[in-house]
């Protein structure tokens, strides 16, 4: 079955809820966890979720969901704008990416309007708040199952 797919999250996104509100809101990640597990289960899809502020981390979980997931949904964070590795990991995934931001990057300073992984992705959704992760949930049950 074509339904294995993986969150992957980047540096301080843990932090959600205490972080600038105004950009990420007030939800915990903790909280956004649990309402993507819901959804997913509620979509036959098996999702896990994690978390590194380490880039050498997420390279290695991008790398071993080769062969354990059928799509990537990744918010990357900071290292959007900086790593040729997340990049070059990424790139090496045959599979649906979806790339993801709470914020619109386009719209905040100069450096985040740079991402090094939106031209290798599926798609990407950004500027809806923590409400990207179901959005980004349901276009990856589609992606999947043939239907977008
Ligand atoms: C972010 C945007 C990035 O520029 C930032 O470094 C983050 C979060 C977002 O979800 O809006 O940590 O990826």
């Amino acid at each position: 079955m074509n339904n294995k797919i993986i969150i992957i999250n980047g540096p301080n996104l843990n932090l959600l809820g205490e972080r600038e509100q105004s950009q990420y809101g007030t939800i915990s990640f903790n909280e956004l966890k649990e309402n993507c597990i819901k959804k997913s289960k509620e979509l036959g899809l098996e999702l896990e979720l994690s978390q590194s502020n380490v880039e050498g981390e997420l390279v290695n979980i991008i790398q071993n969901s080769r062969k354990k997931f059928d799509g990537i949904i990744i918010n990357a964070a900071a290292f959007t704008h900086t790593s040729v590795a997340i990049r070059d990991a990424l790139d090496i995934f045959k599979k649906p990416i979806i790339e993801l931001h709470i914020s619109n990057i386009y719209k905040r300073e100069e450096f985040r309007k740079k991402s090094l992984i939106s031209d290798i992705v599926t798609g990407g959704i950004f500027g809806l708040g923590v409400d990207g992760y179901i959005l980004a949930i349901i276009s990856m049950q589609k992606l999947l199952k043939n239907e977008n």
